[in-house]
């Protein structure tokens, strides 16, 4: 198949990094990749050498520091200072080595804490944070709005920006101290399958909704704008646009694993807020939708947690 041409990926080596090099499509490119090690995006001089060495035709910003609200709250300054040293450093030095297309990859805690449900890209600035992850939604912010500025003052430079909603998939994170809500639900419930367990408690009542996305098909998505990012928006929501209750999560994660206990709703638990959901008018407009259903995203993710994340 004819190559688009080179694409220089960072975070080749995370969950997002891994799905986007593991997807057929990827095959169309020839794609470089380097860990951290081989190339710290934090130190400019290194990033600019590298990029003027290998030249890429597009860049796929997918690396960060990323992490839990624990995390987050523990060490603001890293998450502020290395999130928005990599974002400048790789976007200005791909600008100032003549690279014309830039996908860069923010986040929804870009939004503000109390925007209305559905999240709509316009709704970036206009309220605060969520204080917990500022430092690094003001990162994310920062990298958006210079491929912006870059796009409005050079009408060459296709430097856009996709805003994923919250993922799961293979190369995901199973460590419950480490996990994000579906990859935690599939751990615990299997343990429950495995011990002979007839409960599994769920905090709060279950009710509160969220839009987790499959990794793969946020791959699909990245590899389906970088073959044509002319026509993409220069700020997109990436999402399901519907969400599901916690309790639709736990319930699905169940009939994949095949166990057949109840569930046990802990009331005096926190459920954090009762929903949160990208609008997706411009994806449709664009003429994408994620194509994986929400039981086949979790039987893949189980299928990697069984095979592959416990080896
Ligand atoms: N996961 C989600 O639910 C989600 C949702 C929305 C948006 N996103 C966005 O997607 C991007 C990737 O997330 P992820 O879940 O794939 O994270 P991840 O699994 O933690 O991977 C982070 C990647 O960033 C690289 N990295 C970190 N520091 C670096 C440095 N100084 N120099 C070069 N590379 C560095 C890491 O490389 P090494 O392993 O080599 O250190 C790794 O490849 C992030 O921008 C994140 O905000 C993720």
């Amino acid at each position: 198949m004819a190559k688009n041409g080179r694409l220089l990926l960072t975070g080749g080596s995370g969950m997002v990094g891994r799905n986007i090099l593991e997807h057929p499509l990827s095959a169309e490119w020839d794609i470089v990749a380097p860990t951290s090690r081989e190339l710290d995006l934090t130190d400019a001089n290194a990033v600019n050498e590298y990029v003027a060495e290998v030249q890429p035709d597009l860049v796929v910003h997918a690396a960060g520091q990323v992490g839990g609200i624990q995390a987050n709250m523990a060490h603001p300054v890293a998450f502020l200072e290395r999130n928005t040293s990599m974002g400048r450093n790789i976007i200005m030095a791909s600008y100032q080595s003549g690279v014309q297309k830039f996908l860069n990859l923010a986040s929804t805690c870009m939004y503000p804490r109390a925007a209305p449900n559905p999240l709509s890209e316009d709704m970036i600035l206009t309220g605060e944070l969520e204080p917990t992850n500022e430092g690094y939604a003001l990162a994310k912010i920062m990298a958006t709005r210079l491929c912006q500025y870059i796009g409005r003052e050079d009408e060459a430079a296709q430097y856009k920006t996709l805003i994923p909603c919250n993922l799961f998939g293979r190369h995901d994170k199973f460590d419950p101290k480490h996990s994000h809500l579906l990859p935690a639900i599939i751990h615990k419930v299997h343990l429950a399958k495995t011990n002979g367990e007839d409960t599994v408690e769920i905090w709060g009542d279950g009710t509160a909704r969220r839009e987790f996305m499959y990794a793969g098909d946020l791959a699909d998505a990245v590899l389906k704008a970088s073959g044509d990012i002319d026509n993409l928006p220069d700020l997109m929501n990436t999402g399901l646009g519907h969400d599901f209750s916690i309790n639709e999560y736990y319930q699905t994660v169940a009939d994949v694993i095949g166990w057949k206990g109840d569930f046990v709703h802990d009331l005096s638990k926190p459920v954090g807020m009762k929903q949160k959901l990208c609008a997706t008018d411009r994806q449709s407009a664009w003429g994408w939708s994620a194509p994986t259903t929400l039981h086949d995203a979790i039987q893949r993710t189980y299928d990697f947690y069984l095979n592959e994340a416990t080896k």
